[in-house]
């Protein structure tokens, strides 16, 4: 019954904030309102989409509504779509986005995202819009031109043709306007060109400022062999988990993940040898390293691979293209980690599951059964077995300790 009042409390209070934040009515003909139905739809089939995450109850949405309306209808002739969603309707694009606070602001080219980070103000968000746009690819004309570049903090690509015409150039450009993410350079000029190490054309380098400083492309001058190798590269060799990073190491297509965790000072000493192991298994492997500093984000993910209670801070892991988790043991030096690293994209290693050791004696009536000694005895086809699932501290297992929860308890 309590619930229940708060419940109905809130929703009065919000249909009193929506009638007050309304009283300045404006046509939002030009948004486009989304649902988890039609959502990938819309986004995968606009070059560029400004998607909204908002919530009917929040104060904010509503005073950038009206903005947001006039730059929608400012920025149609421009080709880009804006759009809303109402992420408190429950659905997987919430949690996929993890969208925390209203209004979120998400920018999309070609199905691609990035956080939205202008203003609030019509004239805010239209720059900001037609800024994104615009050309992705800048020329260098000069050596000083190139020199500003290496003040750019995100990795830059940099290609050098022969034209700024010819066909190389064009697959260059529309590999630009695929990944956004990156800053595309290119150059015709050898000098210019000659600052990247680049020597013949057409070639292409990806600078960073991490351990692998230049990543030079092998390949075809294509469309899309251009775009997955910048998405490939892109990011560090090894990625420190926090917020917002897991959209991050999903989008780059592998879902092979070796977590390492590690206190900062102990990585420190490490570092050197996870590069390189990293470096190993480029492209088929993603390094993840879980600063055990970082205590919200480790704590979930010791969760998450059941090592919350155990005292071991080094461990490597490995999330397999099916879920599965397999547990690193051993020193960590360079031939140990790519010795596993390479078991594990051959499928030779076998998957870890927390579990008591099997017991010594067991010639009970009643087996015991502990995980690692489960598929043996359970899943022997030789014999039917009726199994007890328990927790130890329960007394006597009743059926409240068995009860699988509903969906609705899941919240999914
Ligand atoms: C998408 O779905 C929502 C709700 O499911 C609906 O209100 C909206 O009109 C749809 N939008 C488009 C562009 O089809």
């Amino acid at each position: 019954m309590v619930r229940l009042a708060a419940v109905g409390f809130l929703a009065l209070l919000c249909i009193a904030l929506s009638v007050s934040a309304y009283s300045e009515d404006f046509e939002e003909k030009d948004v486009v309102v989304l649902g988890a139905s039609n959502f990938t739809e819309v986004v995968n089939s606009h070059k560029i989409v400004l998607v909204e995450f908002d919530a009917p109850c929040c104060g904010y949405c509503h005073t950038l509504a009206l903005e947001y309306a006039k730059a929608a209808t400012i920025l149609k002739d421009d080709g880009a779509v804006l759009a809303k969603l109402d992420a408190t309707k429950k659905s997987h694009l919430s949690l996929r986005f993890q969208i925390q606070d209203y209004p979120t602001m998400l920018f999309f080219v070609h199905g691609v995202h990035e956080p939205y980070t202008g203003g609030r103000k019509v004239h805010d968000i239209v720059a900001w819009v037609k800024k994104k746009c615009g050309s992705p690819v800048q020329t260098l004309k000069s050596t000083a031109d190139a020199e500003k570049t290496f003040e750019v903090e995100t990795p830059i690509t940099v290609a050098y043709v022969n034209s700024l015409k010819d066909t190389n150039a064009k697959a260059f450009a529309a590999a630009a306007d695929m990944e956004r993410r990156v800053p595309f350079y290119m150059t015709e000029d050898k000098e210019v060109a000659a600052k990247f190490s680049l020597e013949k054309t057409p070639s292409l380098v990806l600078l960073k400022k991490q351990a692998e400083k230049v990543v030079l492309f092998e390949g075809d001058f294509e469309e899309m062999t251009l775009t997955s190798f910048v998405r490939k590269n892109r990011l560090p060799l090894v990625i420190t988990y926090g917020r917002g990073k897991e959209e991050l190491i999903s989008m780059r297509g592998i879902s092979r993940q070796f977590f390492l965790f590690a206190g900062t000072e102990e990585y420190a000493e490490i570092r050197f040898m996870y590069e390189e192991a990293a470096k190993f298994s480029k492209g088929q492997i993603t390094f993840v390293f879980v600063d055990l500093a970082n205590h919200m984000y480790a704590s979930f993910y010791l969760d998450y691979f059941s090592l919350s209670g155990e005292k071991t801070k080094l461990v490597g892991y490995v999330e397999g293209a099916c879920g599965s988790k397999f547990g690193y043991e051993g020193d960590f030096s360079l031939e140990s980690v790519k010795e596993f690293s390479g078991k594990l994209l051959e499928n030779k290693l076998n998957p870890y599951f927390k579990s008591e050791d099997i017991p010594e004696k067991n010639d009970e009536p009643v087996k015991v059964v502990v995980g690692k000694s489960f598929d043996n005895i359970v899943l022997d086809e030789s014999k039917d077995v009726l199994l007890h699932f328990y927790y130890p501290w329960y007394g006597y297992g009743s059926g409240e300790a068995t009860r699988i929860p509903s969906e609705q308890e899941f919240g999914t």
